[in-house]
């Protein structure tokens, strides 16, 4: 590996560099390093920033894989002119269509006007929209070959839906190099070129997975699967975060695992949406996010481009229908016919939910809600308005509705599993007690609150507490490394009236304090008005528990408003339940 270049730093901002360096014969990385971006898409919080990278590969022929995000324009572009003349650029191969790799392709068209933008059908597709002006294309399908020359070629593999309808993936079978965009990707920032120490990457490569590519796994198997074809890989090219070179097997598997676990699910929703209209996407992947944490599967199905058959089969085969409305009828007629499908082949049995794309010119809910009604289709919430900007309340809203329809389809599997414990050991485990608290969170316009009593002290140096969050809570979004929250602790005596309060079911964004006295915390959280003592907690880790996250927390602030009263305690008959 040669270093082409030092990272240059932006000068309008220190947070933006570039790096550049040679990851294989003929090959350069163009790294674009976002060191402080804090938000990605969705409720996809960044703690580590994020990488758009780029690659130029220098055959007789040359082509440049993917771009960057727009906010690197001048850094970019500066750097690509100096490491090769744009008027030598023969390729553009677009991996995916999303403005973070795709932001700079008008500006290298007006610079490179004689490349040959190459792309998925439906890439060019979105292309042709974003672009406005004409270009030369060559649309690819899985196994088409482009030769370079120098024995670089390339040869393409279809991937939709990871996680847009328009991935593929590029095989070099000279450097043996897979450049894969967003796929095998990860939100993380860092000097480091590639994925030398794993336990580093972790948790940044699986929140990544389950945010972008879980709503797909059944796409993802399918795209393994043609993966397998090809011969061997030594270096995946990411588009996100480190490139991959030493744990290509491991964390290809961690794909695998993690699909089939999810095809595997008993339950699925299948949620269609238009992936490049409006906020559609992210509230698409914000609902999706939330039917997820309650272990039933979720396929996307971008109704752009999702012929007739695949809708009906989807829906045929899902337990939930949800939908976010595309453009109006008169510039859609593709989208049409598949919500006339959707209607057509929906059944009394299923269950949906509708949501606005806040495009501007989304088609109405109403017309099909009714027509939903009418046949005796359960909605699962009332329709998603989206008036405004999305902000967090908006995510928030989005993933507690996705719970909402998660818990109404697994219902009934839960009461059995409930029934299906011994009695003795039933009761046995019902024997354990802890206190009664209230975790109360705020993030940004959000806020949420649970009802707690599986807590415990974990630590003295530095202090630290434990609490198990069921994975299907919608307080667990709150609950990330570098979270702050607060926990309430309910007095003896004192506490019916908020157990009861935050017992009861709210309705997807419903606002969880309502009539409670708060106050806010130094760290932003509610503190309960009424709460014997609380704590100020910053969320350290979170171990995976089956159906609960442990999640383990330090505590920095703390106060007792009664120094002689009794923490409340919970007694339990019971331990199949809360
Ligand atoms: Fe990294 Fe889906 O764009």
């Amino acid at each position: 590996m040669i270093a082409l270049a030092e990272p240059t730093a932006n000068p309008a901002s220190v947070k933006l560099t570039l790096q550049t360096l040679e990851i294989a014969e003929d090959t350069t990385a163009i790294r674009s390093l976002d060191w402080d971006r804090d938000r990605f898409d969705i409720e996809f919080e960044l703690r580590n920033g994020t990488t758009y990278n780029s690659f130029l590969i220098r055959g007789e022929k040359t082509a440049l894989v993917d771009t960057s995000h727009a906010k690197f324009r001048d850094l970019y572009l500066d750097e690509l002119t100096q490491l090769i003349n744009p008027a030598e650029i023969d390729y553009l191969i677009i991996s995916h269509t999303e403005p973070d790799h795709s932001g700079l392709v008008r500006e290298l068209l007006e610079l490179a006007p004689q490349v040959t933008v190459v792309g998925s059908k439906v890439a060019i597709q979105f292309l042709e929209d974003l672009v406005h002006q004409p270009f030369k294309q060559q649309l690819v399908k899985n196994g088409d070959r482009i030769d370079l020359g120098g024995g670089h070629e390339l040869e393409f593999v279809s991937a939709p839906n990871l996680h847009w309808p328009d991935t593929i993936l590029t095989y070099d079978h000279k450097t043996q190099s897979l450049f894969t965009c967003d796929v095998f990707g990860m939100h993380y920032c860092d000097d480091g070129i590639y994925d030398a120490d794993l336990t580093l990457l972790d948790a940044d490569y699986q929140l990544y997975y389950d945010c972008l590519m879980g709503p797909n796994a059944r796409s993802v198997l399918a795209a393994l699967k043609r993966m397998a074809a090809l011969p061997e890989i030594t270096t995946i090219a990411t588009g996100h975060g480190p490139l991959l070179r030493h744990h290509i097997a491991e964390l290809v598997g961690r794909y695998r695992d993690w699909s089939q676990a999810q095809a595997k699910a008993e339950t699925t929703v299948a949620l269609f949406y238009a992936a490049d209209y409006g906020y559609g996407d992210e509230l698409a992947h914000a609902l999706a996010g939330g039917i997820l944490k309650t272990g039933v599967a979720v396929e996307l199905i971008d109704l752009k481009v999702a012929d007739l058959q695949e809708v009906r089969e989807m829906v045929d085969l899902a337990a939930g229908v949800m939908i976010g409305m595309p453009p109006q009828a008169s510039q859609s007629g593709d989208m049409q016919a598949a919500l006339s499908t959707i209607l057509a082949a929906i059944t009394p049995k299923q269950t949906i939910g509708l949501f606005e794309s806040g495009g501007g010119d989304d088609e109405s809910v109403y017309p099909i809600r009714n027509r939903f009604q009418e046949a005796g289709i359960k909605e699962a919430f009332a329709p998603i308005l989206i008036k405004e900007t999305p902000n967090e309340a908006t995510y928030q809203l989005c993933d507690e509705a996705g719970i909402d329809l998660g818990q109404w389809l697994t219902r009934d599997r839960a009461v059995k599993q409930m029934k299906a414990l011994d009695n003795d050991l039933d009761r046995a485990l019902g024997r354990l007690s802890g206190g009664l608290y209230i975790i109360t969170a705020k993030k940004g316009e959000a806020a949420s609150a649970m009802l707690a009593s599986w807590v415990s002290q974990a630590s003295v140096e530095p202090l630290g507490i434990t609490i198990a969050v069921a994975k299907d809570r919608a307080i667990e979004a709150f609950l990330h490394a570098g979270d702050q929250f607060i926990l309430n602790v309910l007095e003896e005596g004192n506490y019916q009236h908020l157990m009861k309060h935050f017992l009861k079911r709210f309705a997807p964004g419903a606002d969880r304090f309502a009539g409670i006295k708060v106050h806010p915390a130094a760290n932003g959280s509610p503190i309960l008005g009424e709460a014997l003592a609380y704590l100020e907690c910053e969320v350290v880790s979170r171990m995976e528990c089956s159906d609960h996250w442990l999640v383990y927390s330090t505590v920095d602030v703390g106060r007792v408003s009664k120094p002689d009263a009794l923490t409340a305690v919970h007694h339990r008959k019971v331990g199949n339940h809360y």
